[in-house]
């Protein structure tokens, strides 16, 4: 596997490439971004050092292949570019012997050494195995998907596995969360813009569909477009073109769409939230994930590949589950689905000694606490009461830190805000970093 440099200066590429023929790797030159751009491919290369100057190439790279590494270079904020999507950033001038330390950890970590562990997909289940016979169906062909599922129960795995086994595999697999990004943005994003188009258009950037051109596009959380963005949507998927913001002349994309929305959509369509058109065109295959609680044959199965996921890349001896600890886990109610099933694994092993993991250590780890699942709650509470109170007492225990209350909820920012919203109007919790970049409502 090549690492492929990109800078617009000739001198830092020379010095770089000669650094990567020293250890012994194969260095892959550009000083020209569209030479790069035609040039990168997860099948030849595994790590990309770019220069800040080009931050949407960084983006675009990172967006489209997550399995390449991307280093950053030059003088941009190392957040800024954390955020574009970087694993490192290298400040200019930074010494050879910098360079070499980040590229030695990126070439020994567990990614550079094989196929990602994205791929893997545990459903022993017997309604996960349903879905699996239904997605080995319909990922071949080019019908659009909706997985419908709560927080964290594994729509974004379903997502690449429809991806994976698809005639696009070979194509990019773009993402793109439509709750997280402002709505005044999001457009953008999706469709890109051309050179003027606004204010700050310095340059023509291309948008997420455009990116997904021959490959598939995630529409995560697409409950959450405005109506105007959902009229533009349907557009696109009827015509299969886009318009740039600012361009006069449609564009023709192939894409096959996937959406995820983890809200009642027929409710949303009901309240007259979401275009009824908009959803039949999605929802040509309606997939739906159930919580872990409503599947708990999977629960052993997926903690044993978290055990030996986390010994790998830890380089740790595998831990196995006490009969205890199984309980434990089989008993408890998961509100976080399998991303928190994955934290409590992924913390027993760091924290147990010994061999064994003890019921102790996973209940440690459980976010809403093992006393939520055996507070007693009166028959009569409706669940709207029983959600209101999770997440009133996870925000009074972390202090009214919605980032922190979002994460242990297993819901987003954006869904957080929406339901204290729907409790009290404005909320007595802030925390401004969490609110700062949000839509305005
Ligand atoms: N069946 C599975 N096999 C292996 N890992 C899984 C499975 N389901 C979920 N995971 C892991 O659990 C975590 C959460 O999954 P994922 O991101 O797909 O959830 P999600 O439904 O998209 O959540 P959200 O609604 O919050 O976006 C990920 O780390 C994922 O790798
Ligand atoms: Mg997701």
């Amino acid at each position: 596997m090549a690492i492929a440099v990109l800078d617009p200066d000739k001198s830092t590429v020379t010095i770089l490439t000669e650094l990567i023929e020293e250890m012994g790797e194969t260095p892959c030159p550009f000083t020209d971004k569209d030479k790069y751009l035609s040039a990168i491919s997860p099948k030849s290369h595994s790590i990309a050092v770019i220069s800040d100057d080009f931050i949407d190439v960084i983006e675009g790279t990172k967006q489209v292949y997550q399995s390449i590494d991307v280093v950053a270079i030059g003088g941009r904020d190392r957040d800024e570019c954390i955020r574009a999507g970087a694993d490192h950033h290298l400040k200019k001038p930074f010494l050879a012997d910098e360079f070499r330390q980040v590229l030695h950890v990126l070439l020994h970590s567990a990614r550079a050494q094989g196929p990602s562990e994205n791929g893997a997909f545990i459903a022993a289940d017997r309604g996960m195995r349903k879905i699996i016979e239904i997605l080995d169906k319909v990922a071949p062909t080019q019908a659009a998907v909706l997985i419908q599922g709560e927080s964290g129960t594994g729509k974004e795995v379903i997502a690449r596995y429809i991806h994976r086994l698809s005639k696009r595999s070979s194509g990019p697999y773009v993402g793109i969360n439509l709750a997280a990004i402002p709505d005044t943005l999001l457009e953008s994003e999706l469709f890109g813009y051309e050179k003027g188009a606004f204010t700050g258009a310095y340059a023509t950037r291309i948008g997420k569909f455009e990116l997904a051109n021959e490959g598939t596009i995630l529409l995560d959380e697409v409950t959450e477009i405005s109506m105007g963005l959902q009229a533009k949507l349907l557009r696109v998927l009827q015509e299969r073109q886009i318009d740039r913001v600012g361009s006069k002349a449609p564009i023709a994309v192939d894409f096959r769409v996937i959406s995820t929305t983890n809200r009642d959509i027929e409710e949303d369509i009901r309240e007259g939230r979401f275009r009824k058109d908009l959803y039949f065109r999605l929802n040509v295959i309606p997939i739906k994930v159930p919580p872990l609680r409503a599947r708990r044959d999977d629960i052993v199965p997926l903690a044993s590949h978290f055990i030996a996921k986390v010994a790998k890349r830890e380089g740790m001896e595998e831990k196995f589950l006490t009969p205890e600890a199984k309980d434990a886990l089989l008993s408890y109610s998961w509100p976080g689905n399998v991303r928190e099933l994955e934290n409590v694994i992924e913390r027993s092993m760091i924290l147990t000694d010994g061999a064994g993991i003890t019921a102790e250590a996973v209940t440690i780890g459980m976010e809403g606490g093992p006393n939520v699942m055996t507070e007693h709650v009166a028959v009569g509470t409706t669940i709207h009461d029983m959600e209101k109170r999770l997440i009133m007492s996870t925000l009074e225990s972390v202090e009214g830190n919605r980032t922190k209350a979002a994460s242990l909820l297993g819901i987003s920012i954006r869904t957080l805000r929406n339901k204290l919203n729907e409790y009290s109007g404005k909320s007595q919790f802030s925390d401004a970093s969490a609110d700062e970049n949000s839509a305005p409502e």
